[in-house]
């Protein structure tokens, strides 16, 4: 049977991928936030799944704003990485798991979920930049990815609490797959980061600590927190934390924290990840 053996939750910035790309990471400015993924990197190279489940927004570049899903789910075979106005990331083309995709998309449906499906995509820097931090830079990323794309860009954006019961369900289809694979669902986007209007820069260090706290010991009540308060508390753009509950609610209740960091700000946002791993 599949299995979800960790989760691994990490913030995306489309800087962090122009300064990997760019060679940058020694420079004073980045090496801080580099060092805290150096742990993760080693880990990863460890416990290299056979997938991972990738639970990330796409921010209006390949899905527009014409047709807007509230969670999608990637079925395709593969998905190359997306131009947002500086040429793709020179990284490798994602690989896909179509058929454990239509399995949790049968599945997840069926537990009324609904989904929409994606047959072609070109996937952005947030789903891009969390492989880089957590892979490196190989020459083909060493596992295959299921790209589940949520909508935190265009109002209204689902609840903490629907998030955590889709992870729920996510668990229950990946648990009922029937073949050997070791799976990871990530949950990525946050921390704390506005990046327009009045408060523009917005970072909010206690807000950050506490959900960090939170997500590990007491998922179910943070899945209580309304959505106006990320947005009033975390941002605007802070509202990307809900993704990280639909990796929780996949987890076991009790989970084993190996890495925590937080680092603020990388362009403009509050970076945090966190790597937690299920009872064997
Ligand atoms: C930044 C953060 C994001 O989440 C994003 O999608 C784009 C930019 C930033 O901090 O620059
Ligand atoms: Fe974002």
């Amino acid at each position: 049977m599949a299995r979800i053996t960790a989760g691994v939750s990490t913030s995306h910035v489309p800087a962090i991928g122009a300064a990997l790309d760019l060679g940058k990471t020694a420079e004073p400015y980045w090496a801080p936030l580099f060092n805290g993924y150096e742990f993760s990197k080693r880990w990863m190279a460890q416990n290299t799944p056979d997938v991972v489940f990738l639970v990330y927004n796409d921010h209006a570049t390949a899905l527009g704003l014409d047709v807007i899903p509230t969670f999608a789910i990637g079925c395709a075979d593969e998905y190359a990485p997306a131009d947002e106005g500086w040429g793709p990331r020179p990284v490798p083309v994602v690989k896909g798991h179509p058929e454990l995709a239509a399995h949790i998309a049968q599945s997840v449906i069926q537990q009324d979920f609904d989904l929409t499906l994606i047959n072609r995509m070109d996937v952005d820097h947030g789903l891009t930049v969390p492989l880089s931090l957590m892979f490196g830079q190989p020459q083909a990323w060493p596992c295959k990815v299921i790209p589940f794309a949520v909508n935190v860009v265009q109002y209204p954006p689902p609840s903490g609490m629907r998030c955590y019961q889709l992870g729920k369900a996510i668990r229950r289809a990946i648990d009922s797959f029937d073949q050997n694979l070791n799976v990871q669902i990530w949950g990525t986007g946050g921390m704390s980061h506005q990046l327009q209007g009045p408060r523009a820069g917005l970072i909010n260090k206690e807000f950050d600590s506490r959900f960090l706290d939170r997500i590990v010991t007491e998922p179910d009540e943070l899945a209580k927190v309304p959505h106006i308060d990320y947005v009033r508390e975390a941002g605007s753009e802070g509202i990307e934390l809900v993704m990280w509950l639909i990796m929780r609610g996949a987890l076991d209740a009790q989970v084993k924290q190996v890495h925590r960091f937080y680092h603020v700000p990388a362009s403009n946002t509050a970076v945090g990840h966190l790597i937690l791993e299920n009872a064997r």
